[in-house]
């Protein structure tokens, strides 16, 4: 059994790309720069957007965290989003979500512009990775295809069993690993909370991916021998440490980890490799 260690890969990754803006400097580019929208004070939010903006210093981007008060209107965020849209200087930009509930999130997204999305949730971007166009493709499914990847992980032909079909995760994963490209060419079910007899389906696997957000829900029974197992839960639950709380995967590690061949662990699997995605495509925004 070998630990997709995400870390480390992701470390790697933001070598990479920080080598390549010295380079882009040195021969009188643009750095790029990376906005965030932060609305509110929702403390998981406020972690991430952090986590977001260490890693562009790391990689030698522009940073920049735009915050507003939790009461600010759908009209006034839709106004800073059109300003940043005709910002030359910032390449992409990123409203971190959740927002509060009376800001409608969908119009939020499509107030970005789309050469900016490079959280590729705007439909256009959505539309074009679907048709394997060039996109922005979002975080996590991108960081699980880079992890499949630098793992040289066989992929073609194999049986993909992905459990949840959120948009941001489950749809995408199922698109990337049908397309006829490497990763991909996989033979993809999509299971989710009304599937029937879902360990029927698991058991078939030769790839799963458990993207439903609950706690150690692949037990063993569930998981043939030598699969590849990509656990994308990160929940917080209660635990005795110094924040109060630890990370939880959708994977029971402890008996899946025997059987498969390849797995992530939680955390330091998909989590760190979603950040280095948001890094790529900021480069790429910004026309390198
Ligand atoms: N909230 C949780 N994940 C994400 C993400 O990838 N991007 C944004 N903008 N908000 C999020």
């Amino acid at each position: 059994m070998v630990i997709l260690d995400g870390k480390a890969t992701a470390d790697q990754i933001k070598i990479e790309i920080a080598e390549k803006v010295e380079d882009i400097i040195k021969k009188g580019g643009k750095r790029p720069h990376l906005a965030a929208i932060l609305v509110g004070d929702d403390g998981a939010s406020q972690t991430y957007v952090g986590h977001k903006e260490r890693a562009c210093v790391q990689a030698g981007f522009k940073s920049t965290i735009l915050r507003f008060p939790a009461e600010t209107s759908e009209e006034k965020l839709l106004e800073e989003i059109a300003l940043i849209n005709a910002d030359n200087d910032i390449d992409g930009l990123i409203v971190q979500l959740p927002l509060p509930k009376h800001i409608n999130e969908q119009k939020v997204i499509e107030a970005i512009d789309p050469m900016k999305d490079v959280d590729g949730f705007h439909p256009v971007n959505v539309g074009r990775m679907v048709l394997g166009l060039p996109s922005f493709v979002s975080a996590t499914p991108d960081g699980i295809m880079e992890l499949i990847s630098r793992y040289k992980i066989e992929t073609a032909g194999k049986h993909c069993v992905i459990i949840g079909r959120s948009n941001i995760v489950g749809r995408p994963m199922a698109n990337l690993l049908s397309q006829k490209s490497n990763p991909g060419d996989c033979t993809v079910t999509m299971c989710h909370s009304r599937t029937k007899n879902l360990k029927e389906h698991t058991l078939q696997a030769d790839i799963i991916i458990a993207a439903l957000g609950v706690p150690g829900f692949l037990k063993g029974d569930m998981v043939k021998e030598g699969a590849v197992v990509i656990d994308v839960g990160i929940t917080r639950v209660k635990a005795d440490t110094k924040t109060g709380f630890r990370l939880a995967g959708d994977v029971l590690f402890s008996e899946v980890s025997p059987k498969s061949s390849f797995i992530t662990p939680v955390p330091g699997g998909v989590g760190p490799m979603t950040i280095t995605s948001l890094l790529k495509n900021t480069l790429k925004a910004s026309g390198n």
